[in-house]
Parts: structure tokens; sequence; C-alpha cells
């Protein structure tokens, strides 16, 4: 055991456990009620069955494993991204080349992007900005890349919008960029093309870039949600100025375990960030790259999967009796008293796993932890679960 002090990070100490690591201990010394079948709604994680596609795809590109991948992915495959991004959200051009990368899921992108985006020889430190509650990848990525996060509250009163107006003039004056999630894991908000083009128009002003994690855009309850991309083309920014997009496979498709994401935007910030990602080189394998293609490029399944997800939202919201439908996501963001506790009361009384709010958010600058009082419930098990779910949480006693 090397316990150095030259190689000790203090930027990583800073950092506290991934969520799921202070879920396991939360519940370690706990037993599930023995009575039920366990109830796994934790984890943001599709269990959908795989698309026809997958096998064989793969079998036919088996060869490909016998090669190393290019980590910018195949012209093909960014080809096939490029056309999905242009289809789905009406752009007028995107440039496979010099506009679109291929990411090894977005975790991973979602990460390095503050390694391009932060200088850290800026005198002063810069910030980088971002929802609370968070997908927490944004709050590692921004501590590791020596930014100083700052979190924007999303609560209900601000029907769980990180409200722009809220930031201080001398905050934008020193971002670096903007973490936005729409749909919003866990809030299920989603932004409007009034609120993206409010935040263009302040990163033109305060010379920001924006970070758009769109990957629940295919799962949403009643209205499509709008892109990033297509509030650009629809002001005729057609360079997409300042703006990176990610989405990804592993919601839409249901295809978590393929590691198959994409990055679109503007071509000087994609060629800065391609650099990078020359050098850290998170590559999808070549066959892997081979579904990815097919799966950009089939909707079937995509709309089954999206009928699945409402149907679980009506489940769950049915058998619940109250509560409102997130308008994106696969989650319920359940206000409780105090969400570590409910998360364990549901774990012992009726065998459900919940991630307490809390291990989502920290505390802001108003000194509030927006999460504390919320537990996360993913529905990613079919309506019947979703239902089975509702009923059971219902009937917790604290
Ligand atoms: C908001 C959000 N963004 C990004 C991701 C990363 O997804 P992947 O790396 O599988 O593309 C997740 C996964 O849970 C997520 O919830």
């Amino acid at each position: 055991m090397t316990d150095s002090v030259k190689t000790a990070q203090p930027r990583l100490e800073q950092l506290g456990d991934y969520p799921f690591a202070r879920l396991r201990m939360l519940l370690h010394e706990l037993s599930p009620n023995p009575d039920l079948a366990p109830i796994d709604a934790g984890a943001g994680e599709p269990r959908l069955p795989l698309p026809g596609f997958v096998a064989p795809t793969l079998q036919q590109s088996m060869q490909g494993f016998s090669k190393y991948p290019p980590t910018s992915g195949t012209m093909p495959l960014r080809q096939a991204m490029a056309e999905w991004l242009q289809r789905r959200f009406s752009l007028r051009s995107l440039d496979a080349a010099s506009q679109v990368l291929s990411a090894n899921g977005t975790r991973e992108a979602l990460f390095s992007v503050a390694q391009a985006l932060v200088n850290p020889e800026a005198g002063e430190k810069p910030y980088v900005l971002m929802p609370n509650p968070m997908y927490q990848i944004y709050l590692g990525a921004a501590v590791l890349a020596g930014a100083e996060p700052w979190l924007m509250p999303c609560t209900q009163e601000s029907a769980f919008a990180p409200d722009l107006e809220r930031v201080p003039e001398q905050v934008w004056r020193k971002t670096a960029f903007v973490y936005v999630c729409s749909p919003s894991n866990p809030t299920g908000w989603i932004a409007d093309g009034a609120y993206y083009r409010r935040l263009l128009e302040l990163a033109d002003a305060h010379d920001f870039a924006i970070v758009a994690d769109e990957c629940y855009s295919e799962i949403y309850w009643q209205q499509r949600p709008v892109g990033l991309l297509e509030v650009c083309a629809q002001i005729g920014r057609d360079d997409y100025a300042r703006c990176l997009v990610m989405n990804s496979l592993s919601k839409r498709s249901a295809l978590p375990g393929l590691r198959s994401g994409c990055i679109a935007g503007d071509a000087t910030l994609i060629a800065r960030f391609a650099r990078l990602r020359s050098y850290t080189g998170p590559a999808t394998p070549l066959p892997l790259q081979q579904v990815a293609m097919a799966a950009w490029r089939d909707e079937t399944h995509v709309e089954r999967h999206l009928q699945v997800y409402r149907q679980s939202l009506r489940a769950f919201f049915e058998a619940y009796g109250e509560g409102t439908y997130p308008a994106g996501s696969f989650f319920v963001w359940l206000p409780v008293e105090d969400g570590e506790r409910f998360a364990r009361a549901a774990y012992v009384q009726q065998a459900v796993t919940l991630l307490p709010g809390a291990y989502l958010s920290a505390e802001d600058a108003d000194g509030r932890n927006p999460g504390t009082n919320y537990v996360r419930a993913a529905l990613v098990d079919g309506p019947e679960m979703a239902a089975e779910l509702a009923r059971r949480l219902r009937s917790i006693r604290m």
C-alpha cells in the first residue's frame, strides 16, 4: 500500500465518493424485506430487450477487434451521427469531419471536455456552471480541471430550471463553460428555445462555451425536447459557435454497455477536443462502432422504447396517486421528508433500492442542498414494475 504525499492529488481528495458507492455504504448493513422480490430503481440503466440488429451486426464485424479503432470514430459512424442530428434537430448542415466526434459513451466526454475548455493558468480560477442537482460527472470534471464549480439551484420554485438570471455578473465574467442537462437527470426539466437563446446571448456577451448534455432527448412525456443545435439553426447560427452537444445510445437505444455517444457542434471546439482525445484515447472498438452506426440509423426501436417509458410513467403515477410527471427522462424526482431515511426505509420495508437526492447534489452558494428532501427512482423495468414500485413506495411508513 503506497501512501505517498508526492502522489496524492489534492483535487481528487476534494471529491466525495461517487453516488453509487455512497448508496452501497448507506444500505450495506441493512437487509431488504425477504418476502418481496427486490426492485432496483437506483441506477439509471435502461433494461429493455436488445434491438434486433445488434447481434447480427456484431457477428458480421468481429474482425474489427483485430484493429485499433480511431478515437474520433470511423467516418461512416460520424456520418451516421451527423445524419441523425440533422434529421432529429432540423439542421441545415452539419459536417461529419469537422463538427462531429464519436465518444466512448458520453460520461468520459462530459468529464474530459473540462480539460479542453478550462484554462488552469488563467489569473483567476475560472468558473464552470452546472445545475444542482446534477449528473455528478460535471462536478468531478470541473474540480479536476482546476475550475471552481458554480452550482445553479434547481428547485420546485424555479420549476427545476437552473436560473440564468440569478448568476452574478462577476461569475459570468469568469465562466469558462456551462453544463446544461436537458432533459435533466434527475429532475426531468427540459430547456425550451427561450432558455437556450438566452444562454447563447450570455455566452456571446461573456465569452464562454456551452456543453449541452442531451442524452435523454428521446425520452419525454409529451413535448419532444428541443436541442441546442436546433435552436442555433433556428436563429441562423449555423456554425454552432460556442456550442458542444452530447448525445448517447445508452438511453435512446437502451445500449449502455455499447459505450457509444456523439459530440457535435462548433468546429473550433471540436478540433481542440479531438486533440485532447487523441492523447486520452477513449476509442470505441470497431465492431461496436458498426453496431452504433446501425443504432443511429434506426428509429423503430427508439419509438418502441418511448412507448414503454410513457406507459411506465403513466402506470407509476396512476398507482402512486399524486405527483408531477417529469417532462423528460425516465426518472421520478420524488419529494420526501429526508431522502436518506426514505431510501433506507424503502430498502428494509419494501426491498426497493432508490437513490437519495442529496447524492446527486451539493451545497450551493446559499448553503442549501436542493436534493436533501428527494429520492430518485428510475423507471427502467417496464409498466408493471413501475406500478408495483409506486404501490410499494406508497406503503412505506416513516
Ligand atoms: C445526464 C447523463 N448524462 C450522461 C450520462 C452518461 O451516459 P453514457 O456514458 O452511457 O453515454 C448519463 C448516464 O447515466 C446521464 O444520466
